[in-house]
Formats: structure tokens, sequence, C-alpha cells
């Protein structure tokens, strides 16, 4: 009999709210995932997971366990508690990272002393050497680390992806892609951690595409120059509230990315977002053009419920929808859900491969079933991710020196100059 994995997600903001959770009830209900805590810094956030009105409809009689405990005064903080909770699992479960990106280093490192598989938000972290890191403790231990890059399983860029592997499009010279996030963001959480000396709208979303570039070609950047352009959230802390980056490839390609906190509310959307790749071949172009915003579907409601209240909305199918299936409820389609499903289901298979194994052949099946899939390249991982975290580093450098270009450089110890 195959054994469902416990999960604990630390962070129940945002994310947690529009993709991780109702991913995660739908795993508990089919069998892959048994009991769901989530940790947060305070309860408010654990309230309106508790309370929305989608998850009661979609998931009719599934919850989590809530920590701190929604009696606490909702005013007192927790940023310790995590800690007791990873120390209160069995081992060899599953830890989701859904907290700001600055504090995801300690958590894996958290969830590593309790000898737990790890899913990440991206970006994994903020340096790359923190990543190797990583790697090769998470390779050691036989745990699996994965990143959710989830574009990389938007069908469409998996068909890219092949076309690109069999040379039907030729060698990429030139891309553009853009991000544009929308201006609500500004009055959410994000004006507590989204300032200027933590990130940028390049490294909060630009990555996807950067991330996205690299999955297609596996062509490396080496260099990298971002511009941004400052504003206040409404609690007074300055963030970068636009950014346009320049990456350079290895073979002399360039993509340009424009990103921001910005998409009208108002807007259709609910964002904007595209990739566009020009190719050279023998004596012709090729090219990618990706509509990642407009998928073809437009609803428009009889009430506001559209992402920040609108009534006509674009509507993407691909990401995360909830939708009617034989079960009960809702469930959740997209790559969104795909790929949350991906790197749970390889710890599940996993987990449940090892554990009828002696504890020499665990390991041996458990780092096999790691290296695979870091050579596999679909399901992000710190091994074959990691060009993310170089540009992570170089974007925060070029950005506060006002787009100074800065360089990556691989070799034994890839670093950036
Ligand atoms: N497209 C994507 O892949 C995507 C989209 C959104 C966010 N993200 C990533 O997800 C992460 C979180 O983003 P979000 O939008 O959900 O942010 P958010 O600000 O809405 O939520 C952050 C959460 O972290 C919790 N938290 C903070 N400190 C904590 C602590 N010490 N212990 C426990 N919990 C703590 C807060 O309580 C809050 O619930 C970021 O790394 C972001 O880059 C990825």
């Amino acid at each position: 009999m195959k054994k469902a994995l416990d999960v604990t997600i630390v962070g129940g903001g945002m994310i947690t709210n529009d993709l991780i959770l109702p991913s995660i009830y739908h795993l508990q209900r089919t069998g892959i995932v048994n009991d769901i805590h989530i940790c947060a810094l305070n309860n408010p956030p654990l309230k309106a997971l508790r309370e929305n009105p989608d998850f009661r409809e979609a998931f009719p009689g599934q919850d989590f366990i809530p920590h701190p405990s929604l009696d606490e005064p909702e005013d007192k903080n927790f940023p310790e508690l995590y800690r007791e909770v990873l120390a209160s699992m069995k081992p060899r479960q599953m830890v989701v990272v859904a907290m700001p990106d600055n504090l995801h280093y300690q958590v894996v490192m958290d969830a590593f002393k309790n000898n737990q598989n790890v899913l990440c938000v991206k970006p994994l972290v903020l340096k790359y050497t923190q990543s190797e890191e990583i790697r090769e403790l998470a390779l050691q231990k036989g745990l699996f680390v994965g990143v959710e890059y989830h574009k990389r399983f938007d069908r469409r860029s998996l068909i890219a992806k092949r076309h690109y592997e069999l040379g039907h499009f030729g060698e990429f010279v030139m891309g553009e892609a853009k991000m544009i996030e929308p201006y609500f963001y500004r009055f959410s959480n994000f004006q507590n951690w989204f300032t200027t000396d933590r990130t940028d709208p390049f490294t909060y979303v630009g990555c996807h595409y950067v991330d996205l570039v690299y999955f297609i070609t596996r062509i490396r950047p080496v260099e990298v120059s971002v511009t941004g352009i400052k504003g206040t959230f409404p609690n007074g802390n300055e963030g970068y509230m636009w950014a346009h980056g320049r990456v350079r490839y290895e073979n002399g390609a360039i993509l340009s990315v424009i990103d921001g906190l910005g998409y009208p509310d108002e807007g259709a959307g609910s964002n904007e977002q595209c990739l566009t790749m020009f190719f050279e071949g023998e004596g012709k172009t090729g090219m990618v053009k990706h509509n990642d915003q407009f998928r073809g579907v437009t609803h428009s409601y009889l009430e506001g419920i559209g992402v920040a209240g609108s009534h006509f909305n674009f509507v993407n199918p691909d990401f995360y929808r909830l939708v009617p299936w034989q079960g009960k409820g809702y469930m959740p389609v997209g790559y969104g859900f795909d790929s949350i499903a991906a790197t749970i289901n390889t710890v599940y298979r996993m987990e449940n491969e090892a554990a009828s194994l002696s504890e020499d052949k665990a390991l041996k099946r458990r780092r096999e079933i790691i290296r695979a899939t870091d050579e596999k390249g679909i399901i992000a991982t710190p091994a074959n991710s990691y060009i993310n975290e170089l540009v992570v580093e170089a974007t925060r450098k070029s950005i506060l020196n006002n787009g100074l270009p800065v360089k990556i450089v691989y070799g034994d110890e890839p670093h950036i100059e």
C-alpha cells in the first residue's frame, strides 16, 4: 500500500491562495497527499484561506491545520514557529516554501535539517552559491528539491522546446518578453517586502521568461543589464515599480524583457505577458510567438468577479482554473497545477520506491531519481535551473547601479563580475 505524503506549506499569502493550496487539496483527495499544515507569520492570512469560498465549493469537507492557531491575536507575529512545525513532521515528507524570496534559503535549510523534501516557489534563492549548497546537500541526503517555474509546464513551452530540440527553428538570436503584473499588487502585502533593497519586477517575474528561454534553448546567459523605475507603495516604502532588462547569451543572442506592477486594474488582462523569439537558419529565419495573456477566451460577468473585480475579462484557461470533474466540487487544471503535481508526484514515487529498500539501496535509488530529473530538465531543480540564481545576482547588482552591465562567468566556479 503506497503512503501519502504529509505537506507543510510555509507562507500563506497570495501564491498559496491562488495556486498552491488548491493544487494540494486536489492531490489530497486523489490520495497523494495526507495531512496539510500551513504556517504563516501571523493568522490573518490563514483565516483568509479558511474562509475562501472557492475552496469550500471546490474541495468540500477538506481543510488544513493552521500555525499559529486561529485563536491567537491577529497582530501577534510568529517568525520562528515554522521551525517547530517542521521539527514535528515525520521524516521524508514534503515542505512547500511560499514566503518572500529573501527567506527561502533559511526555510529550505531548516527543511533539510528535518529530512524533508522541498518544493520552493521561484526564485529558489538569491545567490548561486546558495543554490549549489542546496543541490549538494539534497543529493547527499537523497532529498528532492523542485522549483516552481510553472511556465515550463505550459504546453506551448513544451511544444517550443520539442521543436527547438529537433532543430525546426534554427538558432536563437533575438527575443522580447513582457510580464506586467496588476497595479493592485501595490496595495497587498507586497508593500512590506517588495522594496528596492530586496527585489524588483525583473527579479520577481522577468525570471519566468529568462528561465523559459533557457528551458527551450539550453543557451546560457552571460550578461545582464537591468534598469528600474522607482515608486512609492501606499505605506510609504520605496520599490521598483517597473524594470527593463537586457540579457545577452553565450552565442551572442539578446533577450529584452519589460516587467512591472502596473497592469491596469480595469483592464481585461488580468496581466500582460508574452514571449517572441527569432532564430537564424540556413538562408531563412524561424520564430516563436506566444501571446500568453490573451488566449482566445473572453468572459463578461454580470458582477465584477474578475481578478481585480472587473466584469469583462480575458480568461486564461491554461494556467490555473477550477473546472467540473467526475468527483465532488471542482478540480484545478492548468500548467500551474501540473507543475506542483509534477514535483509532489515525483517525491511520492521516490519515497514509496525507497520505502521497500534497505537504507543503502534506498539512498542510491533516491539519487538516481534526482539525477534523472535534473537531466530531463522539465521539473526545475537546483541543478537544471541554476542560471536563474546567477541572473538574479547580476540583476540586483545591475539595477542598484543604474543598469550597469554585469557579466556571468561559468567554468568551475560560476560567478558574476
Ligand atoms: N508566478 C509565480 O511563480 C509566483 C507568483 C507569486 C508569488 N511567487 C513567489 O511566492 C513567494 C511568496 O509570494 P506571495 O505573493 O504569496 O507573497 P505574500 O506577501 O502574499 O505572502 C507571503 C507569506 O509569507 C508569510 N511569512 C512571512 N514570514 C514568515 C515566517 N517567518 N514564517 C512563516 N510565514 C511567513 C506571510 O505570513 C505571508 O503569508 C515569493 O517568493 C514570490 O516570488 C511566485
